[in-house]
């Protein structure tokens, strides 16, 4: 039977209410990507899952899937959500599917283009926030306090039952769990459902590697910032709301939640597109913190640097890349050289490229 979207797979392990309405585009089914070449220069068996080719750009519509159904089929009629952008785009989709009206709040300023474009384009009321995501999301937890209206956040439990389906997935297409898994966090309901996945499906547990923009690293320095910076404004985020579950998955699966500088991000980034997987800079994270662990692993040993090692030399290991570079084009425009201009003539194309 042709695919029909995570509910439709993977319902029965998901611990959604009888009252349930699905509301899909498809979304899951992400593809994991074998990065030979790049496995080989890190010592081990690589995999990319690539959600960043869900219906609206980013693993989010898994968890928004979830919670859109929950939430019509209990008669709401308007969804909010704070957003750094993904969860914007998916949710103002999703509720365009369902036919409910959608406010997306998102920080001034500091969302990518191809993510605030999405939110509009799907027809959600964007309300710009002068401030973080964090001063966002606490306005929308008040508002749905006080008002009938549906908060589809990943504090929302459904989100997490939803984004639980790509540990599935993934234990699926490797017959097990990898050894490791690494992600990037911003406000941690992803670590929070791939754990909870992992560990319901009965395959075996990944250790976590969590990774933080050093700008935006509360759970690396034990408190929240409040001013969070990076290049990566998906994960710009100084208060996450699943942070203690984030902590807990990295201590129960023997994993560690990392900081790592936006260089370092971009410089993965690139790495990724040159084998052929553009991702969004905060998807990228991922790979920095494995390059960043796994070369910790090659230097002699010092005091403290075996114990920090990754150890995943031979191991399977899985990047989740959450959004696709499609979502924040402006990144690579303004950091690479432009594309060169010459005349309509082939002696002037010869010219160029002999
Ligand atoms: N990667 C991307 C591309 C994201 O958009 C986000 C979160 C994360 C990683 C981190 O996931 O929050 O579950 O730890 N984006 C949210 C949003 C905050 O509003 O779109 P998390």
């Amino acid at each position: 039977m042709a695919y029909q979207g995570i509910i439709h797979r993977y319902g029965h392990l998901l611990d959604l209410p009888a009252h349930s309405k699905s509301i899909s585009l498809l979304e899951g089914n992400t593809p994991l990507i074998p990065m030979t070449r790049l496995g080989k220069d890190l010592g081990c068996e690589l995999y990319v899952k690539f959600e960043g080719l869900n219906p609206t750009g980013s693993f989010k519509d898994r968890g928004m899937t979830a919670a859109i159904s929950e939430a019509i089929g209990r008669g709401a009629e308007t969804v909010i959500c704070a957003s750094t952008g993904n969860t914007a785009a998916s949710a103002a989709a999703y509720a365009a599917r369902a036919g409910l009206r959608a406010i997306v709040l998102i920080p001034e300023g500091k969302v990518a283009v191809g993510k605030l474009a999405g939110a509009i384009a799907y027809g959600a009321e964007v309300i710009q926030v002068q401030g973080s995501f964090d001063d966002a999301l606490s306005l929308v937890v008040a508002i749905t306090q006080k008002t009938p209206i549906a908060l589809v956040n990943s504090i929302n439990p459904f989100r997490i039952e939803g984004q639980k389906t790509a540990a599935f997935e993934i234990c699926d297409d490797l017959s097990r769990a990898p050894d490791w898994l690494c992600l990037p966090i911003g406000n941690a309901g992803n670590i929070t459902s791939y754990w909870a996945g992992f560990k319901q499906y009965q395959k075996g547990l990944p250790r976590m590697l969590g990774v933080q923009a050093a700008g935006a690293a509360p759970l690396v320095l034990g408190y929240p910032v409040d001013k969070p910076e990076t290049i990566a404004t998906a994960i710009r985020i100084g208060r996450p709301a699943r942070g203690e579950q984030a902590l807990s998955a990295a201590q129960e699966s023997n994993g560690r939640i990392i900081a790592v500088s936006d260089d370092e991000i971009l410089s993965a980034q690139k790495i990724l597109a040159g084998e052929g997987v553009w991702v969004e800079p905060a998807s990228a994270a991922g790979l920095a913190g494995l390059i960043t662990e796994a070369g910790r692993g090659r230097r002699p040993a010092t005091e403290g640097s075996v114990e920090g090692s990754l150890d995943a030399k031979g191991k399977k290991v899985v990047l989740v890349c959450t959004g696709h570079g499609l979502k924040d084009p402006s990144i690579v425009t303004e950091t690479f050289e432009s594309p060169k201009i010459i005349p309509a003539s082939y002696d002037a194309l010869f010219g160029m490229i002999a």
